[in-house]
């Protein structure tokens, strides 16, 4: 480790000796000290006191700007007012009924007006999202196979961990890469039914059917790779990608759980011009309450209504998370909001642009909507491989060095992005180019030096 990092680190240790203290306690009766291994981190993770706006504060009481913001499921912000105002509401009339009530009609029709889909179900989570759009597909198509992405993420069923982050030398040729279980415990049989392209190679995709003629019933894919930092799909990939579906008979899925809220008021599909068959929804649609969704043709649907397909839930359309999951939709992801989002992230890209281009940072920073990352590579990537190469002790030293200036500039991991919440606001970025300035010579610094080492 260099010096650079080593000094972020140890001001990192200074300042939050209670998170310390929390982990220590956590790790005695939770597997990493976290409740879900995304969270855990060396030397330990920040613990959360309390968040508003924009901001968080830790249990030692330093306070952030916030762009992790759940993950990136609260476009909203913490407590925004319109979600607060919905959801105390709902608290005092009951919380969990298991039946029907007057707020899911209301908010599948937000839903489908918004999306270009005709009818929905909801949950709670993006993995129940996209593992109920698979099962959908497959009895739609009576295929059992599904092509993913090598790198993307789609939550934690089976199906979806395969080639999460695989690693050399197991994931193969880059024009045809090996399914590879993202852990264990997923069973070959589900390794087998789950073929993987490359992103931005519709020839990978291609090859994919030819080799599985008849037996792929769906493509699902996160339409901008968000599971690599920020990585876009090049101009025709989308398109080709519909072709290549439409051609096949086999449904095209878009895993819209972090794109669908974040990008625009329509979601992908609105923001590339380009229909999928399914859209799965969760994340920043809940306003910060857990509430996810799947919509799609009615003729798709239809299995379910006549019980061909099951769905099902205990917490499904709860009233809490449907309250605020209508008062996002209504009051929170407006035009109006996200034209102030769009302005910020102007700002804030073309900001980090400016210090990178005067610092000689080799890096450069991609930006869609409401999202962001500094990419800490010579040119943009185009796939999962391209993203591998990052220099990993570069980045932690940029993410503690922000963190120790206030500023939690996305969440931790390098495969992540910053999100600009409805409530952030030009002082908070303000705030966040004066850190990235203030610390962008010093990654200049150790990036040269390291790059001088690398090559003798
Ligand atoms: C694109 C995408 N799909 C699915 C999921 C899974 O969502 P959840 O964590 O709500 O199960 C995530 C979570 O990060 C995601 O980013």
């Amino acid at each position: 480790m260099y010096p650079d990092l080593q000094k972020e680190l140890a001001t990192f240790e200074r300042r939050t000796p209670k998170s310390a203290e929390a982990h220590k306690k956590n790790l005695k009766r939770i597997p990493l000290g976290v409740a879900s291994n995304y969270r855990a981190y060396d030397p330990y993770p920040i613990f959360v006191k309390e968040g508003r706006g924009s901001k968080f504060r830790d249990l030692d009481g330093n306070e952030y700007i916030d762009h992790n913001l759940c993950f990136g499921a609260l476009m909203a912000g913490h407590c925004h007012p319109a979600v607060m105002k919905a959801v105390e509401k709902r608290l005092s009339t009951g919380t969990m009924f298991g039946m029907p009530h007057d707020l899911e009609w209301e908010l599948a029709e937000e839903v489908c007006n918004r999306f270009p889909v005709e009818m929905v179900r909801f949950g709670n989570s993006g993995t129940e999202a996209t593992m109920h759009a698979v099962r959908l597909a497959r009895a739609a198509t009576g295929r059992d196979k599904v092509l993913k992405f090598e790198g993307a993420y789609h939550g934690l069923h089976d199906t979806a961990l395969v080639s999460v982050k695989p690693h050399a030398p197991e994931f193969g040729d880059v024009n045809a890469p090996t399914s590879v279980p993202a852990g264990l415990g997923v069973p070959k049989a589900t390794i087998a039914n789950v073929p993987v392209a490359t992103f931005n190679d519709l020839r990978s995709v291609e090859l994919r059917f030819k080799q599985n003629q008849g037996e792929i019933a769906a493509i699902i894919l996160e339409p901008i790779l968000m599971n690599v930092g920020l990585c876009m799909p090049q101009p025709g990939f989308l398109e080709g990608l519909r072709d290549i579906a439409t051609k096949n008979g086999a449904l095209l899925i878009f895993d819209e759980v972090k794109t669908g809220a974040k990008l625009g008021w329509g979601g992908a599909s609105e923001y590339f011009g380009v229909k999928p068959d399914m859209i799965c929804l969760a994340k920043s649609i809940g306003g910060g309450l857990p509430l996810a969704a799947f919509g799609t043709h009615k003729s798709v649907m239809d299995l379910i209504s006549q019980h061909k397909v099951f769905h099902g839930g205990t917490y499904n359309t709860n009233p809490v998370s449907m309250a605020a999951g209508l008062a996002t939709f209504r009051e929170v992801l407006t035009r109006e909001n996200y034209a102030h989002v769009d302005k910020l992230s102007k700002k804030l890209t073309e900001g980090y642009r400016k210090i990178v281009a005067k610092s000689g940072l080799q890096a450069y920073v991609a930006s869609a909507g409401a999202n962001g990352a500094l990419m800490f590579y010579p040119q943009e990537i185009r796939n999962y491989r391209d993203w591998t190469t990052i220099d990993v002790d570069l980045w932690r030293h940029y993410w503690f060095a922000m963190v120790n200036r206030g500023v939690m500039a996305q969440p931790y991991w390098w495969d992540e992005q910053w999100t600009i919440s409805v409530q952030h606001t030009e002082a908070d970025i303000d705030k966040h180019l004066a850190a990235f300035s203030d610390i962008a010579s010093s990654l200049t610094k150790a990036q040269q030096e390291r790059m001088a080492v690398a090559v003798h």
